[in-house]
């Protein structure tokens, strides 16, 4: 039996019912596909071929095991699916009847990865969702799943996007300025480099980039555009590295610009703090026996990895009050065990093999379940 989720979002369906996916093949061949209540998408022929050469090594797997701890009978969320392989691996581990339910808020993800592990959404062991994880309580309610044993988020963005120049996130190729994760997302980095003002740029620059020169891009990016729209990668790089002056064998200099773009553009840190405590009540909605559940967090950037910290970091303490306050007054109760005392990282063997992972950072917390 295999079960699909209709999610119902204002800005459009992906094709994750069984009658878009059915149509998938003519899709991947160029056509496109129409249907009520679907948007169109449409795969070329150099996206079908990015798809099925671009492998996205998934970053700390034993890490995700250790901690989430997947075992027979349980069921988990994979919050960000991407080419799934944790999700392969949790359900490899949870033999024979665990289940997960993988959720992307990138259509082509889910499209790859229903083709790929064919064989357990059949089974009914794995369900797709193609949304943002900061409503994975709504997908859970819908797949009639009442409590589960574990939640995976591995943030960010897979090389299956980064290395498909149309998707807009690499500086080193030449693409649209678009940077959405989901396309059916109306605005796009262009609309953002070409409409804020020269201020909001460079809080943008500033705040989500750590970016020392905000100002100076932002003012050089308020210039050009007076003379001609900034449409692509290529001539945002070049705008950027002429007022970043990288020094040798450091990052490029458009790197801390094109992650402000994109953290604005998917409004990732919001989304984030918006799903913690949803990850939170869905945990603790499970039994008193058996494993605690756990939700483990793999950040990239510190601006992410702090919003985990704080969060583990308050709902593992009991009183929240100011300090000095004499006697509690706010009734807060830890909910949370924190398992993880200081973030994990990756090993060097891991970093030499897969570069992407040198900024990995792992936490996890176990739900304490009041008995
Ligand atoms: C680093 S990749 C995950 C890779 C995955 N763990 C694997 O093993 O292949 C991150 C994925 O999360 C998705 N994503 C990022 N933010 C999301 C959000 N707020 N909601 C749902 N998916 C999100 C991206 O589209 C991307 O496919």
């Amino acid at each position: 039996m295999s079960i699909y989720l209709r999610v119902r979002k204002p800005d459009g369906y992906c094709p994750t019912s069984k009658r878009a996916l059915r149509a998938l093949p003519a899709a991947s061949t160029g056509k496109t596909i129409q249907g009520k209540g679907y948007f169109p998408l449409q795969y070329t022929r150099e996206q079908q071929m990015i798809m099925k050469q671009t492998q996205h090594v998934p970053v700390m797997m034993d890490e995700v095991l250790t901690y989430l701890q997947p075992t027979a009978g349980g069921i988990y969320i994979d919050g960000t699916l991407g080419g799934g392989g944790h999700t392969r691996a949790i359900l490899e581990r949870s033999s024979p009847d665990g289940r997960v339910l993988g959720i992307d808020t990138d259509c082509q993800a889910i499209a790859r990865v229903r083709e790929q592990l064919a064989d357990y959404v059949e089974q009914g062991r794995l369900l797709l969702a193609h949304g943002n994880f900061a409503d994975m309580h709504r997908f859970a309610e819908e797949a009639q799943l009442p409590f589960v044993q574990g939640i995976l988020l591995d943030l960010g963005f897979s090389s299956h996007q980064m290395d498909s120049p149309e998707r807009g996130f690499s500086f080193n190729a030449e693409g649209p300025l678009d940077m959405r994760l989901n396309r059916e997302q109306s605005i796009t980095a262009a609309d953002l480099v070409n409409t804020a003002s020269e201020e909001e740029l460079a809080d943008i620059f500033w705040r989500y980039g750590e970016e020392r020169r905000s100002r100076q891009v932002a003012r050089r990016i308020v210039r050009e555009r007076a003379k001609q729209a900034l449409t692509t990668t290529a001539q945002l790089a070049r705008l950027v590295a002429a007022e970043v002056h990288a020094k040798p064998g450091a990052i490029h200099p458009a790197t801390r610009v094109f992650q402000a773009l994109r953290i604005a553009v998917n409004q990732e840190l919001e989304r984030l703090t918006e799903a913690l405590p949803h990850m939170l009540d869905l945990l603790s909605a499970g039994k008193a026996e058996g494993p605690a559940p756990r939700m483990v967090i793999i950040s990239f950037h510190s601006l992410e990895d702090r919003i985990v910290k704080d969060f583990m970091r308050r709902e593992a303490t009991d009183c929240i009050c100011p300090p000095r306050m004499p006697v509690c007054v706010c009734g807060h109760k830890a909910r949370l065990r924190i398992v993880t005392s200081r973030p994990v990282v990756p090993g060097e063997q891991e970093v030499s093999a897969n570069p992407r992972a040198r900024s990995a950072k792992l936490r996890a917390a176990e739900v304490i379940i009041q008995s």
